[in-house]
């Protein structure tokens, strides 16, 4: 090992807290480069906003008693609107970015961390250099001028770091937050807003007992994905959420490393969702529930109206078969079993357990008041043009990507992660439409090794359409398809074992590299992520 790779090493360790143990695992690690350099705001870039955000490791009150030690990201307006920033005080989450379609945007990322890092705009669509590629992190002290335009249309949007290897680590420490962006269309509607119009990320974490958080990484948890025992809302423990009696729009974010939410209220109503990853969808859709994975956004809209003041109601993730387990070791990988198995490292120590499709309490609300004013749900909400096959370049031949699990590695098509690695089937051309698909055990089993995988595309959102389960699997996937959102834009998308999903993807306006990977963080940062070219 040379001394440059032995520095780097030695310094990743100091920071990150991880064992080396754990590096071991991590071979890809000693060959990330750092191509940290800062760069330099572009004269040609005429920036409606700007804004400063600043990544530093401080402490935040979380619980009574000791602080809580975090990365936060500090947003400050240097151009444009104050509103352009919502701070959410005491939290460890990132500022929320509030965007107007058509801006022009320049954020000025200021790394102060003792690590590198890079922030990626989850879901916009910005050009390749803007896009956070892990190629970009830079080290500490150094400045990252990022400059795009709004494309996107109104909706929930999300940033997050993107640090090669990582990702996990650094989201899971505080480095994510909100995008809310807005535009006329929406403006325009009867939806509720301000304070009516809220956003809740749903994460969970795990504390140990002087209130600092715990990451742990044993092999087990890395394959099944880091699952914690206390669910955070806004980076609040026990969220409790007041209400008038009223219409709200609840916009919700799995911002968890690797928790799947299946969501429903506890008195038995349904789930009205009017939004997804890329905003509204064309009509309100009712549910008995509803599935949440990493990185997807759902906005619901919710009456309490009709409820009495006084009256509680709480949001619960309800039972669901989540993993295809077929007596191997992977058998329970949901995280309760392992806890009362016991042993798997300190991470699995405390005394609760929230294993993945478990059934516990996500938000409480409660009805407090009388409202002033109250509105109602639109029949129609947006106009959403559809993608068509006969559009795409390939309508013939799908680009299929197959996910797969083995050996301690986490693969697309067989393979794993490499910076500047690009294979030919991974070369687009620019302005086409491209028919893919997520292959997860669909056309050859998985084995004991089948897992759920939320997958996320850089870039332009798509449009799902087709979902095919293997008959193996029909009866796990029946405990959670009523719950799947599938119209409107996305840009993570659940897969689960033994199924097949197709999808429409435009690769318009910008060439270069684009993301695709596994939104289970630690998937992602065990290699299950690759580029495509858009040349
Ligand atoms: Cu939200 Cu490439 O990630
Ligand atoms: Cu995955």
């Amino acid at each position: 090992m040379n001394n440059k790779i032995n520095s780097q090493r030695r310094k990743f360790l100091q920071y990150s807290g991880i064992t080396a143990a754990t590096i071991a695992t991590y071979p890809s690690l000693l060959q990330a480069k750092n191509m940290g350099t800062s760069s330099k705001p572009s004269p040609n870039f005429h920036a409606d906003v700007e804004i400063e955000l600043t990544q530093k490791a401080v402490k935040v009150p979380i619980f009574a008693g000791p602080e809580t030690r975090v990365w936060k990201v500090f947003g400050k307006v240097l151009k444009g609107s104050p509103s352009t920033i919502g701070n959410l005080p005491g939290s460890y989450l990132a500022p929320t970015l509030n965007l107007q379609k058509g801006q022009k945007v320049r954020i000025y990322l200021r790394n102060k961390l003792h690590a590198h890092s890079i922030l990626h705009w989850h879901g916009l669509h910005v050009p390749a250099k803007m896009d956070g590629n892990p190629m970009y992190a830079i080290n500490h002290g150094e400045t990252f001028v990022y400059e795009f335009e709004v494309l996107n249309r109104a909706g929930t949007y999300w940033y997050h770091a993107h640090t090669h290897s990582v990702t996990a680590k650094q989201v899971y420490s505080g480095l994510a937050g909100l995008i809310i962006v807005s535009d006329k269309e929406e403006q325009a509607l009867d939806l509720p807003k301000g304070k009516y119009d809220i956003p809740l990320v749903i994460q969970d974490r795990k504390f140990d007992r002087q209130n600092q958080l715990v990451y742990g990484v044993n092999m087990m948890q890395r394959m099944s994905g880091f699952l914690g025992d206390q669910i955070m809302i806004n980076g609040k423990p026990d969220y409790v959420l007041p209400v008038e009696k009223r219409s709200y729009r609840l916009r919700l974010l799995n911002g968890s490393n690797s928790r799947i939410y299946k969501l429903a209220w506890d008195d038995g109503s349904p789930v009205t969702v009017i939004g997804t990853d890329g905003g509204l969808i064309e009509k309100p859709e009712t549910m008995p529930y509803v599935m949440l994975a990493p990185a997807e956004r759902r906005e619901l809209w919710v009456d309490f109206s009709k409820k009495p003041i006084g009256t509680e109601l709480t949001l619960r993730s309800i039972p669901f078969d989540g993993a295809s387990m077929h007596g191997g070791m992977m058998g329970g990988m949901g995280g309760g079993m392992m806890g009362r198995r016991g042993g798997m490292g300190r991470g699995m120590s405390s005394g609760r357990s929230l294993p993945l499709g478990g059934d516990y309490l996500v938000l409480k609300v409660k009805v407090v008041k009388h409202a002033k004013s109250n509105s109602s749900l639109p029949a129609r909400l947006t106009p959403i043009k559809p993608l068509h096959l006969r559009d795409a370049a390939n309508a013939n031949k799908a680009r299929t990507i197959t996910l797969s699990m083995r050996h301690m590695s986490a693969l697309l098509n067989g393979r794993s992660y490499k910076m500047n690695d690009i294979q030919p089937d991974e070369v687009i051309p620019v302005n086409t439409l491209q028919l893919m698909a997520f292959d997860n055990g669909f056309h050859r089993s998985m084995g004991m090794m089948a897992m759920p995988h939320p997958m996320h595309l850089h870039g332009e959102q798509f449009q799902i359409i087709k979902r095919e389960v293997t008959p193996r699997h029909r009866a796990a996937h029946a405990t959670i398809s009523e719950g799947l959102v599938d119209s409107g834009w996305k840009d993570t998308v659940l897969v689960m074992p033994g199924e097949k999903v197709s999808f429409l993807k435009p690769f318009n306006d910008y060439k270069g590299l684009f993301m695709y990977h596994c939104h289970n963080l630690e998937h992602e940062d065990m290699g299950m992520m690759r580029d495509f070219l858009i040349k």
